[in-house]
């Protein structure tokens, strides 16, 4: 295992440096060279290779997003792509292949080891809607962004006595709207994997105020309402239905950026370690992955579907301590 490729793929996430910069020192350690892969599977595809010494992967761990850029290739998921990629493994003498990135990117992890290129995955999307890990990388830095949003949204709210939808991201997760929900103390909060009809939410908004509730927050996942947009489609349904003061904050991109949270740093550098002992060990087509608190590595064939890691109970308790 003396060349190893890495590339970073899919939607960025807090943590993916610190990920790399262990990759890097780790390989170091053992004698590997590291070849970083600029822009994900297309940068495989394009033979756009740049090798990773320890200089390169100093000063990275705070910073967000990914050194080695990414993208999502649709080119990869044909199998002249893919081919394109395993020539390319092929001639840069690269031994092993570490990916970085979703449910996408892992399923593209799973083709380079099915091509027989031994290949680890490592999961990272502020999502958390891959199956078989309690945490992703980027997921805990994307979550206090949010809270810090719902802190700073709570503060107008009060003073204006309004009621603020505020949208957030995970695709067809609510992983992302429940956690900040309840730990930024929303009054509702709407995720895809609970049906929940406007007039309820209507009903939700009126029983609050009944009890003097002058303001609330709603956290809606961006995937709430299946034809997309839950966030201004609510709040246009409220401000018909009502006489109160709605507004519409809608978080997009600015949780994927940011610092990454320890917790995150830590992560990746447990994964980013736990992927190159993997390959020296001989493991190929897992994905490293935190389960019971343990560091471990699950077949990338377990994947198959995205999950949410959505906890109901804790959905339960947001309404039951909201009032
Ligand atoms: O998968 C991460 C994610 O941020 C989703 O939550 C979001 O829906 C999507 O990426 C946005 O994709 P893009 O960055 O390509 O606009």
């Amino acid at each position: 295992m003396k060349r190893i490729g890495l590339l970073t793929s899919g939607g960025d996430a807090p943590g993916m440096n610190a990920a790399i910069r262990v990759i890097v020192r780790k390989g170091s350690e053992i004698g590997a060279e590291i070849l970083g892969i600029q822009r994900g599977f297309r940068g495989l595809i394009d033979g756009d290779v740049v090798p990773l010494d320890n200089r390169a992967a100093g000063g990275i761990i705070e910073r967000g997003g990914t050194i080695l850029r990414t993208a999502r290739a649709a080119s990869f998921l044909t199998l002249d792509g893919q081919k394109s990629a395993v020539a390319t493994i092929a001639e840069q003498g690269m031994d092993g292949l570490i990916v970085i990135g979703g449910d996408g990117s892992l399923k593209g992890a799973r083709a380079m080891h099915e091509h027989g290129v031994a290949t680890i995955g490592i999961p990272a999307s502020i999502d958390n809607d891959i199956p078989g890990t309690t945490m992703a990388i980027g997921v805990d830095t994307a979550l206090n962004t949010a809270v810090d949003a719902l802190n700073k949204i709570r503060d107008t709210a009060y003073s204006h006595e309004r009621v603020f939808v505020v949208e957030v991201m995970g695709r067809r997760s609510g992983y992302i709207a429940l956690m900040s929900g309840l730990a930024g103390g929303a009054e509702i909060v709407l995720i895809p994997e609970v049906k929940v009809s406007f007039d309820e939410i209507y009903a939700l908004i009126d029983s609050g105020r009944q009890i003097g509730k002058r303001h609330s927050i709603i956290a809606v996942a961006e995937g709430f309402c299946a034809e997309g947009s839950a966030g201004r489609v609510i709040s246009e349904f409220l401000r018909k239905k009502t006489d109160l003061e709605i507004r519409l904050t809608i978080l997009g991109h600015l949780q994927r950026g940011g610092s990454p949270t320890a917790f995150d740093r830590i992560l990746a550098s447990r994964f980013g370690a736990m992927a190159i002992e993997s390959l020296v060990e001989g493991i190929s087509g897992k994905m490293t992955a935190l389960t019971q608190g343990r560091i471990a590595t699950i077949p990338l064939a377990e994947i198959e579907h995205v999950a949410t890691n959505v906890d109901l109970a804790l959905y339960r308790l947001v309404y039951s301590v909201a009032s």
